[in-house]
């Protein structure tokens, strides 16, 4: 794959949809947002601001709520929690305090409703830079490891122009799952061509075994796709059918494929499985864990 073009920043922007209702983490969700929610002591939307970060993004541009301000407010400076956590000498718990306002500048933009991802997405329009040709989307709910990816998608864009999407080789018998991408080859094993995508088929139905992954480098065209299409599943504007209006209209996508780990935060489930992969990587906490583990198991 060829190396991006040295002074060409990829995108500038990464929008970060945390607006929606969170409803599979209710009661929790009443009162905490679910993309506050913590892997072992760091919430998972810190997680992707820091993807965003190491890939080059300058802003995040995170899609809110009115109910969920606590969202923007964990990226505030706190400056009285630091200074009293400094005056007790703890230097480590002021550089964790810290990371997440330091680490790219946040805006943070308004969803009135919930209305779904594209809407969500099209919320973001304004605070889009006029120049800015693309941006990123991360899905906070996604993780995808290791990270990366969003700088092999930009390689894509550099080559081939339009969007790129991410997507992960999964299972024929787990395709149900997800949404599936219809694909043809570009000659590197890990880029395809997209020419379509179907929610959740039946495994002997599924045009492939690409599953899409909640990373995204959308040419800036999609917010008007946005604005022309029609509310889709769950009487939501989904950001999907705005990519399948762009497909159908000749606008290149296309998918890297990423050889690597992902967590599903957005449910009870997958949350569980990334908090005991997490721990269980950690140095202070995964020997006793695993030991833990082992002895439970046996019962
Ligand atoms: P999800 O569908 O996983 O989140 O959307 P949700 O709707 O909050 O969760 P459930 O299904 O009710 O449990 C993926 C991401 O898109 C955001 C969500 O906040 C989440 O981070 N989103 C979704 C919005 O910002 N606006 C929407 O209208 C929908």
């Amino acid at each position: 794959m060829s190396e991006l073009v040295p002074g060409v920043l990829p995108f500038r922007s990464a929008v970060v949809p945390a607006a929606g209702l969170g409803t599979r983490f209710l009661p929790t969700t009443k009162a905490v947002p679910k993309e506050l929610l913590p892997v072992i002591d760091t919430p998972g939307i810190e997680l992707v601001a820091a993807e965003a970060a190491e890939a080059g993004a300058q802003q995040l541009l995170i899609v809110s709520s009115p109910g969920k301000d606590a969202v923007a407010a964990y990226f505030a400076e706190s400056s009285e929690l630091e200074k009293e956590l400094a005056a007790r000498g703890k230097e480590e718990l002021v550089a964790k305090v810290r990371r997440a306002h330091e680490l790219i500048a946040v805006r943070t933009v308004t969803q009135d409703e919930p209305r779904g991802l594209g809407h969500a997405v099209g919320c973001a329009r304004d605070a889009v830079g006029p120049d800015e040709q693309a941006f990123a989307v991360l899905l906070p709910d996604d993780l995808v490891l290791p990270t990366g990816v969003l700088a092999k998608m930009a390689q894509v864009r550099q080559r081939h122009g339009g969007s790129v999407l991410c997507a992960f080789d999964v299972a024929r018998e787990e395709v149900s799952a997800y949404g599936v991408f219809e694909v043809e080859d570009t000659g590197d094993e890990d880029v395809k061509r997209v020419r379509g995508m179907v929610e959740k088929p039946p495994p002997d139905r599924a045009p492939s075994t690409l599953a899409a992954a909640g990373r995204y480098l959308l040419d800036r065209a999609v917010f008007d796709a946005i604005d022309r299409i029609e509310p889709g599943a769950g009487g939501e504007l989904q950001l999907t059918d705005a990519i399948a209006l762009l497909i159908d209209e000749g606008h290149p996508v296309h998918v890297v494929v990423h050889r690597g780990g992902r967590h599903d935060l957005g449910n009870p489930a997958g949350y569980v499985r990334a908090y005991v992969d997490f721990a269980l990587a950690d140095p202070d906490l995964g020997p006793d864990l695993r030991a833990w583990l082992t002895d439970r198991l046996k019962v």
